[in-house]
């Protein structure tokens, strides 16, 4: 039997489709190179922005007719678009024989080695798909889901309603599954989590709660774990603790993702991100004292209802102010259940949104720019990818400050290189590996 698994949305969706890819293959299934080619069609769904779903349906085309072609065919619908509609799936895409929301996977595996013939829904809470065995896209690197769920209200987001309450892992069984994969050849991990440094609050027990700076601690001390990275913190638990860790641990990497979403606020109360302008830039100020070299990066939404001119302009002010070294930036998209999806009046028009991101954009990448040229003429460590996309003669790979790094050397897949960098644009570096280090190698 054969499967394909088509993916969207963030790394925690990516890290459970290689938990599906490896409990598949325990099952016996094979990965197929192309939808038409599989038995088992799987979708591992994201619902973040209406521009996730539209793209989804898309694909559910062609799965709808390859069903129609051999009705033997199995198609399955996970993630956060599946739990956000539950058994309405079913009503709206008849073809679908199993829908399950981002707790469900291993339900998936029951699905399949049970004789079935009526579709199925699984869509409660509940814990971790965390002890499935990963089919890791690359050998070298990790991740490592350390909690589930959010407990924040953020109006314009749908994740609290598709993952639900916030659980942590125990401390000691991350601390177990990091040194297993470590022994495997991981160098590199990644924590995920909706709400990262929130971690361990809720965890109860002879050890009472746990902090999210204790855990890095923890696993900085696992040997052959070179690079600790995490996503997605939130800026109301990035305490001193946490940065102090980045100051002291040699493995945590020197790059810092710090979610602003608006620099007025106004618009950050209306959003309920529970901190305002003045905290956030407090945040920032303790981050580039202790660490003034740590790349910043962000996530920034415009158009959130309400949004004036005035509004907008803060958060300009604030990205021109703090000089990000990337931000991911989106338009505000309406979600079905949250409440800022229900707003009907003073919504920006369409073409306001789509101008003020232009503008935004433009100060980003000049300041993303002007920031990476602190690089040029450093020789910095980069974990080493692959060849680089765009010319196969030279390496691609990433920085300890997340940036990439396209590079002449000799370094293979895996290792850490020592590049000295000669070029900076907003994106990317380029660089190359001393002749005196390829010759070492
Ligand atoms: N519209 C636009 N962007 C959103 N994000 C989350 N929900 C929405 C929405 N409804 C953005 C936030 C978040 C990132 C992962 O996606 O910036 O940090
Ligand atoms: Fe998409 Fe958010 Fe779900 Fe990730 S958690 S898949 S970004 S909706």
């Amino acid at each position: 039997m054969r499967y394909h698994l088509t993916t969207f949305g963030c790394q925690m969706n990516e890290h459970d489709s290689e938990r599906m890819k490896g409990m598949l293959e325990s099952l016996g299934y094979r990965e197929a190179p192309e939808r038409g080619q599989a038995d088992l069609i799987l979708f591992n769904t994201c619902s973040i922005r209406e521009s996730a779903d539209s793209r989804f349906v898309a694909h559910l085309g062609e799965a709808k007719r390859l069903k129609r072609e051999d009705p033997r065919r199995v198609v399955g619908v996970g993630g956060c678009w599946a739990q956000s509609l539950k058994e309405e799936v079913f009503e709206r895409f008849p073809f679908v024989d199993v829908a399950f929301g981002p707790g469900q996977v291993h339900r998936l595996a029951e699905f399949l080695t049970s004789d079935s013939l009526t579709a199925q829904g699984f869509f409660e809470f509940e814990g971790f798909t965390g002890r499935l065995p990963a089919r890791r896209a690359r050998p070298f690197q990790g991740w490592l889901q350390i909690s589930v769920g959010c407990n924040c209200r953020c109006s314009y987001c749908i994740v609290p309603s598709t993952r639900g309450r916030e659980v942590s892992r125990p401390l000691e069984e991350l601390v177990g599954e990091v040194a297993a994969m470590a022994a495997d050849g991981v160098r590199e991990v990644t924590l995920l989590g909706q709400n990262v440094n929130s971690y361990g609050r809720d965890l109860r027990g002879p050890r009472g709660p746990r902090s999210f700076s204790e855990l890095l601690r923890a696993l900085d001390r696992v040997d052959g774990i070179r690079r600790i990275r995490y996503t997605s913190p939130h800026p109301k638990d990035m305490r001193e603790d946490v940065i102090r860790a980045h100051a002291e641990l040699p493995s945590v990497c020197e790059h810092i993702h710090l979610p602003l979403q608006s620099g007025s606020s106004a618009i950050l109360k209306a959003m309920r991100r529970t901190y305002d302008r003045a905290r956030y830039l407090d945040r920032v100020a303790l981050i580039r004292e202790h660490l003034p070299d740590t790349a910043l990066t962000t996530d920034i939404i415009v158009g959130f209802p309400g949004e004036s001119e005035g509004d907008f302009a803060q958060t300009l002010e604030l990205v021109e102010q703090v000089g990000y070294d990337g931000a991911f930036t989106f338009i505000f998209s309406p979600r079905r259940g949250t409440e800022a999806g229900q707003i009907t009046e003073r919504t920006v028009p369409h073409s306001v949104k789509v101008q003020r991101m232009e503008r935004l954009v433009e100060v980003v990448q000049r300041r993303a720019h002007e920031r990476a040229q602190r690089f040029v003429g450093r020789t910095l460590e980069v974990l080493v990818e692959g060849p680089s996309r765009t010319d196969p003669e030279r390496l691609r790979g990433r920085t300890r400050h997340n940036k990439v790094v396209n590079f002449a050397g000799v370094a293979a897949p895996g290792e850490l290189a020592q590049v000295r960098i000669d070029a900076a644009t907003s994106q990317t570096l380029s660089g190359e590996e001393p002749l005196l280090a390829r010759a070492a190698r």
